[in-house]
């Protein structure tokens, strides 16, 4: 067939096609107008027609491609209509929509942020790592090895065959984590769940959370230790907060303390979370042990640190008035909902 009856003969295609959804819209759309469309085919053919007939030739397809174009824009519009009139046929736009109930941060959340928050203001660098640990960073490198009774404080959840071998009982784990990948000066806070194998009860569970803080560099001392823990029981419980720090002991800090902070024995609830003392336990912290820099790659003679952890679901619960542990972990929306104004 000549090439100028195959212009004609398309026309009358085009003209003939009926368009009448959106389907046979885009049909015709791939036919005549895309990238492989029988127009730009005839385009392609312009080397075949003879040179005093290129000119005509060139109007000709020109003249196809807008006709083509032209019908295509005008059902496009009255389709596109028409289909916005089908989906909004029998709506009332007017009426009052369904309420959308927020969501609300978990109190743990909201405690583990606050603590992060505190120390970001003076200089620490969140770090998270994982759960799921192997007995080097959680025991070994913390100066706890194998057969140290100070594995036995902590009744650990283990995983069988396997070189990652448990679920760790501390953020104090993240610790190694840090100091065998980083150069100090290190100044981490790591917020994080742990676990232990406990009995569960309205006072312990067997997984709870510790935010974890460690500063390393030259010649750190307790005294830094002791006011920037300071700082951060007044940021936290108040202003006029008064702590005191009585002697302990973990394996991985030497001198090692437990820091207590005032909360009074004129509420009832401050004499219940006391045992009627007044004095709150919120964490443990220390000097980080010659040892544990030296399992670590640290040079012990030439860097210093302390690090302390904090325990975070007494603090919750005080904070809250919360008086059964299990309520931070079941989830119930109507003991979550409670906290839903806070942030
Ligand atoms: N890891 C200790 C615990 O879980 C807390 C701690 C952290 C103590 C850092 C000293 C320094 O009880």
């Amino acid at each position: 067939m000549d090439i100028f009856d195959k212009i004609d003969q398309l026309a009358g295609e085009i003209d003939a096609f009926v368009i009448d959804g959106a389907e046979t819209m885009e049909q015709f759309r791939i036919k005549y107008l895309g990238s492989k469309s029988e127009i730009k085919d005839i385009f392609g053919e312009i080397k075949q027609v003879p040179n005093d007939q290129k000119k005509d030739f060139g109007l000709k397809v020109n003249a196809l491609k807008t006709q083509a174009e032209e019908k295509f824009d005008a059902v496009k519009e009255s389709i596109s209509a028409q289909s916005a009139k089908v989906s909004y046929a029998g709506v009332d736009l007017t009426a009052p929509t369904e309420s959308i109930s927020l969501g609300g941060r978990h109190p743990i959340s909201i405690v583990m942020n606050r603590i992060t928050d505190i120390f970001s203001r003076i200089g620490f660098v969140v770090a998270e790592e994982r759960e799921v640990e192997d007995d080097w960073h959680n025991f070994t490198a913390m100066n706890t090895p194998e057969n140290h009774p100070a594995r036995d404080m902590q009744d650990t959840f283990y995983i069988k065959d396997s070189t990652i071998n448990l679920l760790r009982t501390h953020t104090s784990s993240v610790q190694s984590r840090v100091m065998t990948s980083t150069k100090p000066p290190i100044r981490i806070i790591a917020p994080g769940r742990v676990y232990r194998n406990e009995t569960i009860s309205a006072r312990s569970h067997c997984q709870f959370h510790q935010v974890e803080g460690l500063y390393i560099d030259k010649k750190v001392s307790f005294a830094d230790m002791k006011q920037t823990l300071l700082y951060f029981a007044r940021e936290m419980y108040g202003a006029q907060t008064d702590i005191r720090l009585r002697p302990s002991f973990f394996p991985f800090t030497e001198p090692s303390a437990e820091m207590d902070v005032w909360l009074g024995t004129e509420t009832e609830s401050a004499r219940r979370l006391t045992k009627g003392t007044g004095w709150l336990e919120v964490l443990g912290c220390g000097m980080v042990d010659p040892n544990v820099l030296q399992n670590c790659g640290i040079d012990p003679y030439e860097y210093s640190g302390y690090a302390f952890g904090i325990g975070i679901e007494r603090s919750a619960m005080q904070m809250y008035n919360i008086n059964d542990i299990r309520l931070i972990f079941e989830n119930d929306v109507r003991f979550l909902k409670q906290f839903s104004s806070l942030i």
